[in-house]
C-alpha cells in the first residue's frame, strides 16, 4: 500500500451529520470521492436528496440519512434502518448549532438546549455505532469541535461550553476506544465562509475578523474537509484523541489589528 492508498477509504461507509450545505457537504464530498459510501444527514430529506442526488450523478455512492438531532427517537430509527443494511466505519459528527445571546438573554432552558443538540446528541449519535466499531476493532469518530472551545468570544457562552465539551468527550472515548482499534478525534476549525455566516463575514465586524487571521481570509469549507479525511483514512491510523486546529494560524497568534 502506499501513502495515497491510505488515504482512500473504498468500502467503508461514513455518516456525516449535517451534510446538506456547509462544512458538513465538503466532508460528504470528499469521503465519497475518496471511496466511501456516504451517508447524508440534516433534518429533512428535502434537503439532503438534491446532495444525494447530486453525489450518485457522478457516479459517487450515497445514501439519506434525514433526522434531527435533537430528537433521539428519530436518530436511533434513522440510525438503526441504515445499520440493518451496513456497518458504519466513519461517523462524522458535524452539526453545531450555534446561539449568539447574550448571558442575560440566554436562559437556563436556552443553555440546555444547545448543550443537548451540540454535546448530548454527538454521544447519543456516538453510542448507537460504537457497538459495531468496537465488534469489527476498527472505526473512527470525529467530532467537529471549533477554535471557540479555547478561545472565547462574548454571546457564545452554549456553544463554547459544547464545544469545550465535546474536545473533552473525544479524549475521554479516544482513552477506552483506542484498545478496540477505534479511534476518537476533533477538528477544531477557524473562520470559514458558509451560506449560514456570510452575512455576518461580509459585514464590518467579519472585516475586524479577517484581520485578526494571519492568513487575512476566511477558509472555504473545502479547507478544513481534508482533515477529516485524513482522520477518518488508514494514514491517521494512530492518531487518537487529538484535536486538529485548522485555522490559518489563528489560535496560534496574537494579531494586533
Ligand atoms: N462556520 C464557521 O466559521 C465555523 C467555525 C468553527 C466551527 N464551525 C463548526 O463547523 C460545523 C459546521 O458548520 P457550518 O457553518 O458548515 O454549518 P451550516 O452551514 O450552518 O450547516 C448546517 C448543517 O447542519 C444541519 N443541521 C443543523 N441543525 C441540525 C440538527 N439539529 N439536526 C440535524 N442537522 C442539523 C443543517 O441541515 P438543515 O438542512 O436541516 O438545516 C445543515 O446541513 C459546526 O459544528 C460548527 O459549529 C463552524
Amino acid at each position: 500500500m502506499t501513502i495515497l492508498d491510505a488515504f482512500r477509504l473504498d468500502g467503508r461507509v461514513a455518516l456525516i451529520t449535517g451534510a446538506a450545505r456547509g462544512l458538513g457537504w465538503e466532508i460528504a464530498t470528499a469521503l465519497a470521492e475518496t471511496g466511501a459510501h456516504v451517508l447524508l444527514n440534516g433534518r429533512t430529506a428535502e434537503r439532503i436528496q438534491p446532495r444525494v442526488d447530486a453525489l450518485r450523478a457522478r457516479g459517487l455512492s450515497a445514501d439519506a440519512a434525514p433526522f434531527d438531532m435533537a430528537d433521539r427517537n428519530g436518530m436511533e430509527q434513522a440510525v438503526r434502518a441504515a445499520l440493518a443494511s451496513r456497518s458504519i466505519d466513519i461517523l462524522i459528527n458535524n452539526v453545531g448549532e450555534r446561539d449568539r445571546r447574550a448571558l442575560d438573554d440566554l436562559s437556563t432552558d436556552d443553555f440546555e438546549r444547545l448543550i443537548d443538540v451540540d454535546l448530548n446528541a454527538a454521544f447519543a449519535l456516538a453510542k448507537l455505532v460504537l457497538p459495531g466499531m468496537l465488534d469489527r476493532r476498527a472505526g473512527r469518530i470525529i467530532m467537529v469541535t471549533s477554535i471557540a472551545a479555547d478561545l472565547a468570544t462574548p454571546r457564545s457562552a452554549s456553544y463554547i461550553a459544547a464545544k469545550g465539551g465535546l474536545a473533552a468527550l473525544v479524549r475521554a472515548m479516544a482513552a477506552e476506544t483506542g484498545v478496540h482499534g477505534v479511534t476518537c478525534n476533533a477538528i477544531a476549525p477557524g473562520f470559514f465562509m458558509t451560506e449560514t455566516n456570510e452575512a455576518m463575514f461580509n459585514s464590518p465586524a467579519g472585516t475586524r475578523w479577517r484581520e485578526r487571521v494571519p492568513m487575512r481570509r476566511f477558509a472555504e469549507p473545502r479547507e478544513i474537509a481534508g482533515a477529516a479525511l485524513f482522520l477518518a483514512s488508514d494514514a491517521a491510523s494512530y492518531v487518537n484523541g487529538h484535536t486538529l486546529v485548522v485555522d490559518g494560524g489563528v489560535s496560534a497568534t496574537f494579531m494586533m489589528p
